[in-house]
């Protein structure tokens, strides 16, 4: 290998943008560190992916024009008021092409998914954080940091990796107060596990709020990670502003397919629904049992708030063959993200709970 040419020089706004870490994979344990579902994929996407194989010689609809049509459907919007993205990661990135550039800036919240930051910082941004007290937004004080060179806030509902939710009288409130310059990213990846009565739906509030921008994404309750499909509601400005940064093609084929029979395949949801709830309370269970400390979830994970050390932890969980996501790069050095699993993956989380419990006595 040669070493690196001297003459080459990045974009400033790189310098000092570390890269992403993801969710750790160890070999031998279960993996409970990215929020994936525990059952696996949506069996319809799976059979619809199979059929679509036959395809892969032709480029993908550019327009996603069969899936979106599902999505406009059944999200009650009209089909220019959805983009459907390479995962909800690339409309992110698209939302911070489209409005980002040097000398602007984007509020985010302290303790919250690092892409925020990431993607208005590849663009030249400032970002802006707001603390969290207890792992919730404070809504009044990301108001105060917005100013005329604000373009985009960030909220997550609920929110990666406190589980924490804005309910819907304060979101509305919130949304009232914000000015017009400002364009809201609602992420609700997490959305479709949420059960709290006052958990509010923003795509039912974009008729009120134009500048709102609300995201999804297929990785989460569909089982469909690998796939990268996300998707996005906005007002057509907004959906034509991320489309112009957008290339063509992101949305592969099997992708397509895949998502638009996962959007039919009500059982498979239902059934993630379920074991995330009777998970969660095993989980909550146990916590409660042992007296460690956690934030209630609107989510399919539980972060957990240590004494000691969140390494030392999850090193005691990857001994009884969990794999766990600490926060440190969170700002939260002293918690754990834990996913829900099935009841038996949910157990040995327990039982490496009951161990690190008995090394802090
Ligand atoms: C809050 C949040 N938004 C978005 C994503 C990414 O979604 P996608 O896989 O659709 O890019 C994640 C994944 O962990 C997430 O936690």
């Amino acid at each position: 290998m040669s070493g690196d040419s001297p003459g080459l020089r990045p974009r400033n706004a790189l310098s000092g943008l570390g890269r992403y870490t993801p969710g750790k994979k160890v070999p031998g344990t279960v993996k409970l560190s990215s929020n994936e579902n525990p059952l696996g994929s949506s069996p319809r996407a799976l059979e619809a992916v199979q059929e679509a194989l036959v395809g892969l010689s032709r480029y993908p609809d550019g327009s996603a024009a069969a899936l979106r049509a599902a999505l406009a459907d059944r999200f009650g919007v009209a089909l220019d008021e959805v983009l459907v993205g390479n995962g909800s990661d690339e409309l992110m990135m698209l939302a911070a092409g489209a409005y980002i550039e040097p000398g602007c800036n984007a509020v985010v919240g302290a303790h919250t998914f690092s892409q925020y930051e990431f993607v208005t910082r590849v663009f030249g941004g400032e970002v802006r954080a707001a603390e969290m007290p207890d792992g919730c937004f404070n809504l009044e004080t990301m108001r105060q940091r917005i100013d005329a060179h604000t373009r985009l806030l960030f909220l997550c509902n609920p929110n990666n990796p406190t589980g924490r939710y804005i309910g819907e009288r304060d979101l509305v409130q919130f949304l009232e107060r914000i000015p017009p310059h400002v364009l809201v990213v609602l992420d609700e990846a997490y959305a479709e596990y949420a059960e709290a009565r006052d958990f509010p739906r923003g795509v039912e509030l974009l008729k009120r709020f134009p500048n709102l921008l609300v995201l999804r994404t297929y990785s989460k309750i569909y089982g469909l990670a690998g796939l990268r499909v996300g998707y996005g509601f906005g007002a057509p400005a907004v959906i034509d502003a991320l489309a112009r940064v957008k290339q063509p093609f992101t949305v592969g084929n099997l992708a397509q397919a895949g998502a638009l029979a996962a959007l039919e395949d009500d059982e498979f949801i239902q059934r993630s629904l379920e074991t995330n709830r009777t998970g969660k309370t095993e989980l909550y269970d146990a916590l409660q049992r042992l007296r460690i400390e956690f934030h209630p979830s609107e989510a399919n994970f539980v972060c957990v708030l240590l004494q000691a050390s969140a390494e030392i932890a999850a090193e005691v969980m990857q001994r009884h063959g969990i794999t766990v996501r600490t926060l440190g790069s969170f700002g939260l050095p002293h918690a754990l993200r834990i996913t829900v699993g099935t009841a038996e993956q949910n157990a040995k989380v327990i039982a490496g709970l009951e161990a690190l419990e008995r090394r802090t006595e």
